[in-house]
C-alpha cells in the first residue's frame, strides 16, 4: 500500500503520518516513510538523531543524472532511472521504521525536470510491494506539488484538515487536483478536533465526514516540545491511528 499525506501548512501531516507509521508497525507491517518535504521534519518526529547521516536523494545528483540519462546540454531527463537499489542506499532505520529523505525539489519554470522528482515518481509507480509492506509519503504543504504529478503512483491520498475555513478551503482544492491527476482513493482526516461542534463543522464544510478524527492532544504537543519521538510513545494517545489503519486496509 502506498499512502501519501497532504494538507495546508502546519495542520499535522507529519504528526499523523508518524502515528500512522507506528500503528502499521504495531500491526506487523514493514514501514518505509519517504519525506518529500523540501524542509524535511520526519526524522526528528520519529527520533532519528543522526540526521546529518541521512543522504538525501537530491544530493546524489551525479548518480541520479547517470540513472536518469540526462542528455548533455538538454534540460530534460529521460524518465527511466533504475531506482531499486537506491532504496537501500538512502534508507535509515529507527525502531523498525525506515526513512528516506528526498531533499529539495527545485521547481523550474515550466515544470520540474529535476532528477530526484523523476526518481520519486518512478519509485512510487514501479515499486512493487508485498502485502506486508507500506510506503508512507510525507509531503510539503499546499497544492503546488500536485502539479508535478509526483504522487501519481500512490494508492491513497490522505488530506489532513483542521476545523478552520482556510484549512477546509485548501483541503477541497487538494482533493480536486488529486482527483484530476487520477489518484484512486482520496480521504479526509480530521486533526485538532476538540468537540462535536468541530466534527459537525468539518462534515458540513467538506461535504463528507473525515474517515478518522485526531483530537487536540496535550500529549502530542508535549512530545513535540520535549523531542520525544511519536513512534516510541508507550501511552496510547488516541484510537484514531488504529481506526485509520483499519479504514485504509478495508479500502485497499
Ligand atoms: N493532534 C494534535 N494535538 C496536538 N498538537 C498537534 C496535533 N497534531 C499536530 N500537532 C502539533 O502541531 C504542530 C504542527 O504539526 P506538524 O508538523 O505535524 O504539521 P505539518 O502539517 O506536517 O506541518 P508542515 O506543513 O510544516 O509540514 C506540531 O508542533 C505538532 O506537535
Ligand atoms: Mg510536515
Amino acid at each position: 500500500m502506498k499512502i501519501a499525506i497532504s494538507g495546508k501548512g502546519g495542520v499535522g501531516k507529519t504528526t499523523i503520518m508518524a502515528l500512522l507509521a507506528n500503528q502499521f508497525k504495531k500491526e506487523g507491517k514493514e514501514v518505509l516513510i519517504i519525506d518529500a518535504d523540501p524542509s524535511p521534519h520526519m526524522a526528528q518526529t520519529i527520533g532519528i538523531k543522526a540526521i546529518d547521516k541521512i543522504k538525501p536523494i537530491a544530493e546524489m545528483t551525479q548518480l541520479l543524472v547517470e540513472r536518469s540519462g540526462k542528455v548533455e546540454g538538454s534540460p530534460f531527463y529521460q524518465i527511466n532511472p533504475k531506482v531499486d537499489d537506491l532504496l537501500q542506499k538512502f534508507m535509515i532505520e529507527q525502531d523498525g521504521i525506515r526513512l528516506m529523505v528526498l531533499g529539495a525539489i527545485q521547481t523550474a519554470e515550466g515544470g520540474c525536470a529535476c532528477p530526484e522528482n523523476t526518481v520519486l515518481k518512478r519509485m512510487l509507480t514501479k515499486l512493487l510491494l508485498s502485502p506486508t509492506q507500506v510506503v508512507l509519503l510525507d509531503m510539503e504543504a499546499g497544492v503546488e506539488h500536485l502539479g508535478r504529478g509526483t504522487i501519481a503512483g500512490v494508492d491513497h491520498l490522505l488530506i489532513v484538515v483542521i476545523p478552520s475555513k482556510s484549512s477546509v478551503r485548501t483541503a477541497l482544492k487538494i482533493k480536486k487536483l488529486a482527483a484530476d491527476s487520477g489518484i484512486p482513493k482520496i480521504s479526509f482526516v480530521g486533526n485538532l478536533v476538540q468537540d462535536e461542534d468541530d466534527e459537525d463543522f468539518l462534515e458540513k464544510a467538506l461535504g463528507e465526514a473525515p474517515v478518522s478524527l485526531f483530537p487536540d492532544s496535550s500529549v502530542i504537543r508535549k512530545a513535540e516540545r520535549n523531542g520525544q519521538p511519536l513512534t516510541r510513545m508507550t501511552e496510547q494517545v488516541t484510537e484514531a491511528p488504529e481506526k485509520l489503519v483499519k479504514f485504509l486496509q478495508s479500502a485497499d
